[in-house]
């Protein structure tokens, strides 16, 4: 396991639409353990391979809306990922990323989403998400098809320390 470089805006990669997986190998698994890392090092919520440099549809998230202290969070790992359904009931709220640091955005985003994709290991996998993971999911789910907050935002900005507090991804 490694801890790699996260790619920034404006660097192309992050432009292109990324693969689809394949094979579900060893080589997979490690990309997968090193995008944990990553985002655990950075820190963040979530990450999708292209921010290492990595253009293939792999996205990991880890996260949970459980405020008590001992909460853990929950690990995600999304293999070519879809979104299969999308609520009407839309929210707006602030953004950042780590592949665009030092800035956050007002972002429009459904309110809750269902995402197909496969596990690690390519079993199918299907998801219900609502409020901050759903955010999360259809951010990173955007990465894989070169899209940025920042496209997105209404409004980019520097965030004040606490307005950064806010922000999970
Ligand atoms: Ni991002």
């Amino acid at each position: 396991m490694a801890v790699r470089e996260i790619v920034k805006y404006p660097a192309p990669l992050l432009r292109l639409k990324a693969k689809p997986v394949q094979v579900f190998d060893k080589t997979l698994q490690t990309l997968i353990d090193d995008m944990f890392e990553t985002m655990r090092d950075a820190p963040g919520v979530g990450l999708a391979a292209p921010q290492i440099g990595e253009s293939l549809r792999v996205v990991v998230v880890e996260y949970t809306d459980d405020e008590r202290e001992d909460a853990r969070p929950k690990k995600y790992v999304l293999v070519n990922p879809e979104i299969v359904r999308e609520s009407e009931e839309t929210v707006t709220d602030l953004e950042g990323c780590l592949s665009v640091p030092g800035l956050a955005g007002e972002v429009e985003r459904f309110e809750a989403v269902t995402v197909q994709a496969k596990n690690r290991f390519g079993k199918p996998i299907k998801l219900k998400a609502s409020g901050w993971l759903a955010r999360i999911f259809q951010h990173e789910i955007d990465h894989l098809n070169g899209v940025l907050y920042i496209d997105r935002a209404t409004r980019v900005f520097q965030p004040t320390p606490e307005e950064m507090e806010q922000i999970k991804d």
